[in-house]
Order: C-alpha cells, then structure tokens, then sequence
C-alpha cells in the first residue's frame, strides 16, 4: 500500500536526485567483498529506506519476529520507527512495523534513557515524549545496523545497543559521567508512535527489583479496532537507586504504580515509569519482554528466551538466524559493484522482517494453528513478496497460509489487510485469493487444509460481506448481474467505499482467475469453469474508442482504455492520465470523494490483466501496439514504480515476445529508482515489497503470481545459486558473456539442464528440482524467447498480426480450449 496521503506528499521525487549520502554502515558501497567464505549478511544495509518515505524498521529483529528493537524518532515519516531525516530520538522501543503507510505502527512502551537528571533530581529530567526529544539529537555517523543489531549514540545521553530474541528486546545502555549528577535514569513511556492510547493503560514498578510490568490498548494503524499490548522490563548491570513513577512532566519515587486515562486534545497524557541507577561505572542492560496475552506472558518469554542478559550472544544468535535465512542464495560477486549485491541482499533480508509470528500471542483465539500478523497489506503483498518467500521460505509460508485459512475460520474472511489482531482495509480485490492459488500451484501442501481454503476463497466470490471495507468483495450483485463493478453501484448487502469500480473490477477478474486455478487443482471443474468465465469481466470495462490526452490537449496517440461504466450500462469517464504519476493533483486512495481506480491510473491499470495477455495484446493492437503503449507508460514517467501496481508492467514485454526489453526496463529501474542507500527506495517497502521486486528481477526471473510462470531476464550477477530449502536441491542460473557493466543485458540463446530452451520463461520445478538455466549474453536484441510458442500460457490464443480486431472477437476468442495451457506437465500438483 501506499499512505492514504498520496505517495507523492512524502517526497520521493528527490530521491533520483540524491546520488549518495554519506551514512554509517558495516560494508561501504562499492568495496570489493572480502576473499574469506561468502556470507550474504556483509550486504545487508538494514538503513536502505530509512529516510525519504521508504519507511523500513532499520533496527534489531530475527526472522518473522515480534521484538523490533530501535530507535524512534519524531520525523513525520516514522512509520517504522527510526528515520536518518535530521529527526531527533524520543524512545527506543521494541514493537515496529516495516515500510507501511497509513499511520505509524506500533512502537509501543519506548524506553529513554539520561546520563543523570540534574542535581539528581528526578523532576529535572524530561518526561513528555515532545520535551525529551531535545535530548535525542544524534550524529549519523554513530547508526551502526546489522542484522539483529542496532546502536546509536545521543549526543547528550548514552550510547544504546540492541538485540533481540522472537519475543523480548534487549538494550544495553552504556552512560558517561555527567557533571549534573551521577544517578543514570531510564524511564518507560505507556505512548506509541501515533500516540493511540486508549483509557486506563497501567503500568508498575517494583521497588525492590525494578522490574517494570504494564499494558496499553491502542489502536491499529491502517484498519479498525483495537489491541492490547503487555510489556516486562527488567534490569541488569547496576545496583538501582531509586524508581517510580510520572505523569505528565513530575516524577516520584513515592509512587510506584499508574492507571492513567487516555488524556484530552488528541495527545495522550504523558505517563510511565523510572527507574534510577546508583552511577553510570557499567553498562545497563534493559531486558524488555512483550505479549499479547498478558503481562505474566511478556515476563514468561523475556525469562525464557534471554536468562543471563547476556547481549553478544544474542546478538550473535540473531545474526546467525539471520544467515542461515539468506545462505540458501549466493551469487558470484566477480566484477560486480558491490552495491549491487548490497541492493539484493538488503532487499531479500527485509523479505522476511514482516509478516510477523504472532503463534502463541493471539488474544483472539485458541487452537494449534500457527498465527502470523503484519500482512499489510496483501494487495501489496501477493505480487512478489509472497512468490519469494514460497520460494526461499516455503515453510514459513505454509504457516502464513494456515495463519489466513485459520483467521478465515476465525474471523469469517480472508483478510486482504491485517495488523495488531484487527481488520485492516481493503485496498481492492480480495487478494488472499491470489495468495493461496500461488501457493497451491507451486505444490506448498503440508499442513495446509486446501478444501476449507477453497471455501474461504470461494466465499470471497459469493458472499458480500456486510462490511467489505475490511474483508470480502463489494457489489457481488452487480458483478454477477452485469459482469463489472459500476460506477455508483446500488447495493445495499454491504457497505465499504464506493469507489475503485474500474480497478475493483479488474481485480476481481484476477481473484476469480486465481480461484479457477485453485478449483482445477482441486478437480472442481464446473468451480473452474465458472470462475473462468468471470475472469473475463475484466473486458467488460474495456472502451474501445477511449482516447488519452495530456492536461494541455495533446494526444497520447492511444486509443482504448477502461473506463467506468454505470449500472444501466453506460460509459461514465475518467481521465485515462488521473492517478498516474503525471497527475499531482488527484487524491487516489481510500477518500469516499476518490476515482475509480486505486493508487494508480487506468493507463496503468490497463496492463492489470495477468491471465489473458493474449486478449489484452489483441486488443492494444497486436504485440507491436503493446509494446508501444508499455514503453509510452514507462517512458514518459506514467507509471510509478514506487508502488506495487509498477511490479508485473516491468516484465510484461515477455506476453509481446519482447524478453529483451523486459531486462532493458529492469536495468531502466535499478539501480537508478532504487538505490542502495537511506532514501534510495522510491516508495513505501511494504513490508519487504519492494525489497523482494529488487530480489526477483536482480535474480533475473520474475513471478506472474498465481501462475505458475517466472519470466526470465539475465541476472544482475554472474550466477545465482539458489538452494531449495526443502528439497535440498540447487537451482542455478548462469550467465556466459556476463557483462558487469550491463551491456550484455540479452539473452542469445539458452539451455536448459543442457538442453536448448527456447521458452521466455520457466516454472517452479526449476527451483524445487534444482535444474541449471545457462544464459548466452549478447549485445543486441535476439531472436530467442520471441515466437508464440516461447511465450507464457496465458488465456486466450496469441496472435502474431498487428491486428485491429474488436473487443468483441477477443473476447470470443478466450475460453474452455485455453486454460488447459495452465495445467500442462511441470505445474507441482
Ligand atoms: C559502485 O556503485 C556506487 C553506487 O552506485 C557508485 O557510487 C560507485 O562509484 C561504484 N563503484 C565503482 C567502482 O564503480
Ligand atoms: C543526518 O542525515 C540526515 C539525512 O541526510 C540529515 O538531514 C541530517 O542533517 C544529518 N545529521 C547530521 C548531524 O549531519
Ligand atoms: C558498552 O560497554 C560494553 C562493556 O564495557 C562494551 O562491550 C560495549 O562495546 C560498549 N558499547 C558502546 C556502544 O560503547
Ligand atoms: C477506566 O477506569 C475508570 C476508572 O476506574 C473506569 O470508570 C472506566 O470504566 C475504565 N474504562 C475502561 C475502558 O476500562
Ligand atoms: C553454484 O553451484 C554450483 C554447482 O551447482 C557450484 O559449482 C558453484 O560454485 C556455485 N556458485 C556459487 C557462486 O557458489
Ligand atoms: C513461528 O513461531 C512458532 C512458535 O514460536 C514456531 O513454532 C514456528 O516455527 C515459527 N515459524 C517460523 C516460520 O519461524
Ligand atoms: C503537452 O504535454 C505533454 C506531456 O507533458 C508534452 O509532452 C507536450 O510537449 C505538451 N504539448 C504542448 C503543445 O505543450
Ligand atoms: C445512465 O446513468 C447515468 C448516470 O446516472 C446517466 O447520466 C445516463 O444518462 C443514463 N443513461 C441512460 C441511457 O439512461
Ligand atoms: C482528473 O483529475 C483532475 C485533477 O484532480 C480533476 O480535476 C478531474 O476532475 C479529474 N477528471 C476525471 C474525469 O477523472
Ligand atoms: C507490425 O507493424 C509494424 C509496423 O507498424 C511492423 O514493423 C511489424 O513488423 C509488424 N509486426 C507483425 C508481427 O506483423
């Protein structure tokens, strides 16, 4: 997702300006990598996207972990907590999100700490997050991140390390003398990043030991409801002087326990705990337990998971799990500059930084189902982030599959959005679909009970949900009646925005795609054949004799684009141009005044037709026409491939028989949009979205999710091996002629296990069965990978003509005879 302010508002455009900027990090860009054994974790640069709205957690997490330990900061984009944007330290806390829009997630209990309080005074040191924030300025040059390791120095305060386990942070506060006084205090603030705060969080302080217990409820960031959050802090290294707690700008030490209300004026009453150390001589560590479930439970897995307060083996037990996650993938490195291997491995790391593992901490319900949270959202999500993981963490996203299955059973619905135990919204279709039918053909069973998947995603297409804001479909009725969303639909079974009709639409076709996938794998073959059917009310939207101008009256030179259509079948309009990246002036999210598309233009939207190129070509004109109107999208900035809806447009020069213009527009994009440094992404990560779009297309094969299909490019590095995780087996693309300064971007000719391979793309059995892909490298445009008989199933028949037949013809030409071509030997089922 992007926020629901416009992307734009948050300046990336300055982004492509920014060449590089000076930052504290383990592996210069550049520096050649060390001759020892290769370890992927030297190019990770959790920094990536910690400044200019890329809105990364940069701090210490192990894989899929609850405990996100950093420091936050009072930037107006910190929605992952820390930002390099000249903002000032208010807390370090231990619960984060990673690269979301909407509100700032999490960063609930923040810890600050002083070297002393002047005099020793307890009530000279600053309480309230806004007055102590003048006490958090840092020098850049003290951020130090690695994987499972965060530190910085306050210029006026101590230097703080982090670490973390699944469920506990620890922090280790090392203080300096101060001329004021000599009792260090670190305090624990009941406030999160977007200052959320319910009624009556508590908090308590136990004299004798320090510890440190509370709760808060608060509110999600981008969806509904509530949540309750638990915290244990204990400490460790210093004998303690004195503690209690504060309210608003006082402290005692008198009182030792706080239930505190939610405070007026939208700025929740300021109130903690503190607790003071007799003199800054060691190191203290703060040991910060969390839970969903109860305070017994935060102290429970703080006890467990980190005993002895010993920091570098933590430190070194995140690390670990942190390699053993990126290791199954190595490149050659040769020749390459290394900031291109720090692009890669920076973006698979923040694969896997959200979802979270929430298993054991749902308040919500019981039962043996694993229990993941942080899909936010799935819309984001489905088109390559999930592809990844299935195929470098096919474990974990079996749990993340059973977690949605399970939450379907639980709370009705696949969500398309989900944080903090609630509802998020829904951006478009419902995605969940795409996500279990990717899943499912790329052979993922376990223990996945794929029937009551199919119920849920069947359900998604039958039933509407009273409130479809957050889960489900609007407009079922509709949709079925006439075959599209319309623009001001009548429905009175549910209620969400009423708008997005065109790319509502469009992407319920593909939902309905993906569920026929699932019913024919499931040998449900009326299910598949209606889902087909539906699959193609995408061209229902389709006018024909639409033409494109710029604000100023100038022609595109393009005709036909979809266009919203009212109830009685009327076309209604919608400038082609609005919502693209051309377009300043719309305001395209969830507003109830929004267009008829989501976050991006209906030139953009045009290309969201993942299942029925052939049609989609015919329609443009012929492989010529597409190609045309996909470079005039790219070339002339209408697309923005800061955010998701970009991905598949990079590649779809594959469906035209034009593999190579694919890899040229990849290099188009990388490393100039996407560039290995704190503002260098050029939009939101969404949790790892656009770390795993950076992934994909530097491995060289892309996923069309849903399919079973990865259309191929060369990858950026002379080969990649990637290790199948449950298999054992190693696949492996290679590059002859490789050219590291990227002039030998196409593919000659190829082999695959040794074997001529003339198809433009592959399947997954290449990565489960381990199969060699070797890439022979030229110059120039080949004829490789372009006939018909190269090119990905799709549905429909490609035709090779510059043809200029009506919408009518293709849409005949689509049907029961195609798909098959989805089911033909390789797909894993
Ligand atoms: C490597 O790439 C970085 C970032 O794009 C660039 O600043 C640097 O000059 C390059 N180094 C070499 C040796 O080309
Ligand atoms: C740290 O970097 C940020 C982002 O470039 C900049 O705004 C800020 O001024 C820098 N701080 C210092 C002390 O240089
Ligand atoms: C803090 O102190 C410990 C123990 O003396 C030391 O190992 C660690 O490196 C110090 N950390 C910093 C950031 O100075
Ligand atoms: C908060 O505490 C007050 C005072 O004890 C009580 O009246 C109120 O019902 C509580 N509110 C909630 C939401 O628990
Ligand atoms: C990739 O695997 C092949 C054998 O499958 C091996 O010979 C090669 O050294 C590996 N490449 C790297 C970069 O490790
Ligand atoms: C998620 O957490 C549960 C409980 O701690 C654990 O059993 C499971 O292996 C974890 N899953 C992943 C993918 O790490
Ligand atoms: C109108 O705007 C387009 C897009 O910005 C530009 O390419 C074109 O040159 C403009 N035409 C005139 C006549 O100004
Ligand atoms: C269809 O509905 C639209 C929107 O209410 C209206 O503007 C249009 O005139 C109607 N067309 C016909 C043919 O009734
Ligand atoms: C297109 O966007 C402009 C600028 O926001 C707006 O004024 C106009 O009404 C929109 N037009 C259509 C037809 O969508
Ligand atoms: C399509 O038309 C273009 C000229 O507009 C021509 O160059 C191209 O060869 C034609 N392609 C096919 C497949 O007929």
């Amino acid at each position: 997702m992007t926020p629901l302010c416009r992307a734009k508002a948050m300046g990336w455009l300055p982004a492509l300006l920014v060449a590089t900027l000076a930052y504290a990090q383990g592996q210069a860009p550049g520096a050649p990598p060390p001759p020892s054994a290769f370890d992927p974790l030297q190019y990770v640069d959790q920094l990536i996207g910690a400044s200019n709205g890329g809105n990364v957690f940069p701090g210490a997490t192990v894989p899929y972990g609850v405990a996100k330990a950093v420091a936050d900061t009072d930037s107006g984009s910190n929605q992952g907590g820390f930002t390099l944007d000249g903002a000032s330290v208010t807390g370090f806390s231990a619960l984060h999100d990673s690269g979301t829009g909407g509100e700032p997630s999490l960063g609930n209990f923040p810890l600050f700490a002083y070297n002393a309080c002047a005099d020793d005074d307890v009530n000279r040191c600053a309480f309230p997050k806004r007055t102590r924030a003048r006490f958090g300025r840092f020098a850049n040059d003290t951020v130090k991140a690695r994987p499972g390791y965060f530190a910085i120095a306050l210029n006026n305060g101590p230097r703080v390390e982090m670490t973390a386990t699944h469920h506990t942070a620890l922090f280790r506060f090392n203080f300096s003398k101060s001329d004021q006084g000599q009792k260090p205090l670190i305090l624990q603030d009941l406030t999160d990043l977007s200052n959320s705060r319910q009624d009556n969080a508590t908090v308590h302080v136990d004299g004798a030991t320090g510890r440190v217990t509370g709760d808060g409820v608060f509110a999600p960031s981008f969806g509904q409801g509530r949540y309750t959050a638990y915290f244990c802090t204990d400490f460790h290294g210093s004998q303690i002087a004195d503690s209690g707690i504060f309210v608003d700008s006082r402290a005692s030490a008198d009182v030792k326990e706080l239930k505190i209300s939610k405070g007026i004026n939208g700025y929740p009453l300021p109130g903690g705990a503190f607790v003071r150390f007799v003199n800054a001589d060691n190191p203290v560590l703060a040991r910060v337990g969390l839970s969903f479930i109860s305070k017994e439970q935060a102290c429970s897995n703080a006890e467990k998971e980190i005993p002895n307060f010993d920091f570098d083996k933590h430190a070194k037990d995140a690390s670990d799990a942190w390699r053993e996650k990126l290791s199954p993938i190595v490149i050659d490195t040769k020749g390459v500059n290394a900031s291109f291997a720090t692009n890669f491995y920076s973006g698979i790391y923040r694969t896997m930084v959200n979802p979270q593992n929430y298993t054991g901490e749902n308040p919500l319900w019981g039962g043996s189902e694993p229990y993941f949270d942080s899909f936010y959202c799935i819309w984001d999500l489905f088109r390559s982030q999930f592809p990844f993981l299935t195929l470098v963490d096919p474990n974990a996203v079996e749990q993340m599959v059973r977690s949605l299955i399970s939450t379907y059973e639980h709370d009705g619905w696949l969500p398309d959005c989900r944080m903090s135990f609630n509802r998020g919204y829904t951006q478009g279709g419902s995605n969940a679909d795409n996500v279990l039918a990717d899943v499912f053909i790329k052979g993922i069973k376990g223990g996945i009970d794929w029937d009551k998947g199919y119920e849920a995603v069947k359900k998604d297409a039958e039933v509407e949900p009273y409130d479809w804001c957050c889960h489900g479909r609007g407009g079922i009725d509709s949709w079925k009646e006439l075959g599209y969303i319309p623009v001001q639909d009548f429905d009175f079974r549910g209620f969400g925005t009423m708008t997005r009709s065109i790319s509502r639409t469009l992407e319920y076709a593909y939902n309905d795609f993906c569920i026929s996938q699932l019913a024919g794998g499931l040998g449900k073959k009326s299910d598949q054949e209606k889902y087909i059917a539906s699959s193609g009310n995408w061209k229902n939207l389709y006018r024909a004799d639409q033409p494109s101008a710029f604000p100023n009256g100038t022609d595109t030179g393009f005709t036909g684009f979809f266009q919203p259509k009212y109830l009685n079948q009327t076309w209604g309009y919608q400038n082609p141009l609005n919502c693209s990246n051309i377009d300043d002036k719309s305001v395209c999210s969830l507003q109830n005044n929004g267009p008829e598309t989501f976050e991006s233009s209906i030139w953009e939207y045009g290309f969201f037709v993942p299942h029925a190129h052939a049609e989609l070509i015919n329609l443009y004109g012929g492989p010529d026409g597409f190609v045309r109107r996909l470079d005039y999208l790219h070339d002339r900035g209408i697309t923005y491939i800061g955010n998701e809806p970009a991905f598949l447009t990079v590649f779809q020069y594959h469906y035209a028989g034009r593999p190579a213009l694919s890899a040229l527009r990849s290099h188009f994009y990388i490393p100039k949009f996407f560039a290995p440094t704190p503002p260098g992404l050029p939009g939101n990560d969404d949790s790892g979205a656009m770390g795993s779009f950076l992934a994909f297309s530097m491995m060289g094969l892309f996923p069309n999710p849903g399919q079973d299909v990865y259309l191929i490019i060369p990858p950026y590095f002379e080969s990649v091996n990637i290790t199948h995780p449950t298999t054992g087996k190693t696949a492996r693309v290679r590059n002859i002629n490789f050219d590291p300064s990227y002039k030998n971007i196409y593919i000659q000719s190829a082999t695959l296990d040794g074997k001529r391979y003339d198809k433009n793309w592959i399947d997954h059995s290449f990565f489960t069965e381990g199969k060699e892909l070797v890439l022979t490298l030229g110059s120039k445009e080949s004829k490789w990978g372009t006939t018909v008989r190269d090119r990905p199933p799709t549905l429909g028949r490609y035709s090779d003509t510059n043809g200029t037949r009506s919408a009518r013809d293709v849409g005949d030409a689509g049907g029961s005879l195609a798909y098959r071509s989805f089911f033909g030997p390789g797909s894993a089922r």
